[in-house]
């Protein structure tokens, strides 16, 4: 039993300078830990309610001391004194509280902070490393590490739209340690930088993530230069290091059409050129190819893609078990985006998590455009069996403090990195 002896929360600043939440929780007996939540700003439409004070006055109406307060005045009264067996009683309490169907009445960002801070709480109390005590909540034996997925260039919201699509990301296939990972991503990631300088005559500029964000002429030309990168980097593009590609479509997706290029594409012309992207660059990971609504055309998409790579959905399926159920009844993906933020609590998330590796699909953890300091979504991505993490760049230390964790959990356990790729459903 853990008993919660102090909870309170404080607003601070994420990695865009925009307020944020941050719980504090103490368990009878054991010091207090914290835990920050993140923030999106792609974000798809079904996700749970983030609760901002529409004071535009303060943040342009972005500040957080509602939430704060809710969990000051709401949750603090309601759960100090008493003592939960597990992370479902508490967030099972958390819901009940709420009781909205998206957390809009306390706000998710006040109840996943005070989730997350109670798991950090559990596992402090129990001694033990935080990836184990998310292990110990999903009752799996951690065998291996997440699979890194690392943006390179970025477009779409995270910079300012220059370019349609929103990230590029690098996957070092062949790397067999995190630290190899990072070694070999630093190594395209600087002659990219390089090669755009001289190629749009531009100084450096990085987007929410830190990705490198020049005036691509088109998307197109981002897979092409990322391609071209690699090569110059020494490295040999789909054998060594490879491409994941977040297409985030539901944000140039208007009047049912893909406003993709200088041509709107419809959904049936936007797969056929997702396609041409397989046959032409070396992509593993093909996330949000299409619209978080385009229903109809994911099973399509699926059936055209799916055996040569991961055919992901993050705005698509939000995290959220009912849009799960459905994607997999329908055969819509092979894979889920798993942000913790976008449901609200661990235990949400957890069983988002069990339905997708039920139905044999890979699980991408993955963090926000706006983040942190804090550290425990690299445990999430270890403890919960992660097939990929998404980070974001290797700039900006809200990135670098879960890269970093990541290479002390390898250090620590010497796990190797789950292999790729792994078959398909
Ligand atoms: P976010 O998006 O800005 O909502 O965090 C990141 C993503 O689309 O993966
Ligand atoms: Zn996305």
């Amino acid at each position: 039993m853990f008993t919660i002896e102090h909870l309170d929360a404080l607003e601070i600043l994420d990695s865009r300078g925009r307020p944020t939440v941050q719980a504090v929780c103490r368990l009878r007996g054991h010091p207090p830990v914290t835990a920050s939540v993140p923030s999106g700003a792609s974000t798809g439409a079904a996700e749970a309610h983030e609760l901002r004070d529409q004071d535009p006055g303060r943040y342009r109406g972005l500040g957080c001391r509602r939430a704060v307060e809710n969990i000051r005045s709401v949750i603090q009264p309601a759960v100090v004194g008493r003592a939960f067996s597990e992370q479902a009683a508490l967030d099972e309490r958390l819901i009940e509280l709420d009781g909205t169907p998206d957390k809009s009445r306390l706000g998710a960002n006040a109840v996943l902070a005070v989730s997350i801070a109670f798991a950090r709480a559990a596992a402090r109390a129990d001694g033990i490393p935080l990836y184990a005590h998310f292990a110990r909540m999903a009752g799996i034996e951690v065998r291996t590490l997440p699979r890194l997925t690392i943006n390179l260039f970025s477009g779409g919201k995270h910079a300012g739209a220059q370019a349609a699509i929103q990230d590029v990301l690098l996957v070092p296939v062949a790397a067999p340690t995190i630290d190899d990972g990072l070694a070999m991503t630093f190594a395209v990631y600087q002659t990219a930088a390089e090669l755009i300088a001289r190629r749009y005559g531009m100084r450096l500029l990085r987007a929410d993530e830190g990705g490198l964000a020049p005036d691509f002429p088109g998307s197109e030309a981002m897979l092409a230069d990322a391609v071209e990168a690699m090569r110059l980097a020494g490295l040999q593009p789909g054998r060594e290091i490879a491409l994941a590609v977040d297409v985030a479509s539901s944000h140039f997706f208007r009047g049912g059409c893909y406003h993709l290029g200088t041509t709107p594409l419809d959904s049936g012309a936007m797969v056929a050129e997702l396609e041409g992207w397989a046959r032409r660059y070396p992509i593993v990971s093909l996330e949000d190819g299409l619209a978080e609504d385009d229903w109809s055309h994911w099973p399509r998409l699926t059936e055209r893609l799916g055996s040569r790579l991961l055919v992901l959905g993050d705005d698509f399926l939000c995290t959220n078990p009912d849009r799960l159920r459905r994607a997999i009844a329908a055969r819509a993906a092979t894979a889920l985006l798993l942000k913790v933020n976008q449901i609200g609590t661990l235990t949400e998330a957890l069983a988002a998590c069990q339905l997708g590796r039920q139905a044999g699909w890979q699980v991408t953890i993955s963090a926000r455009s706006g983040e942190t300091e804090d550290d425990w979504l690299a445990d999430l991505a270890v403890g919960w069996a992660g097939d990929q993490i998404k980070i974001g760049s290797i700039t900006q230390s809200e990135r670098l403090a879960k890269y970093n964790r990541l290479l002390a959990i390898e250090r620590e356990t010497g796990l190797p990195v789950v292999d790729w790729p792994k078959a398909g459903p």
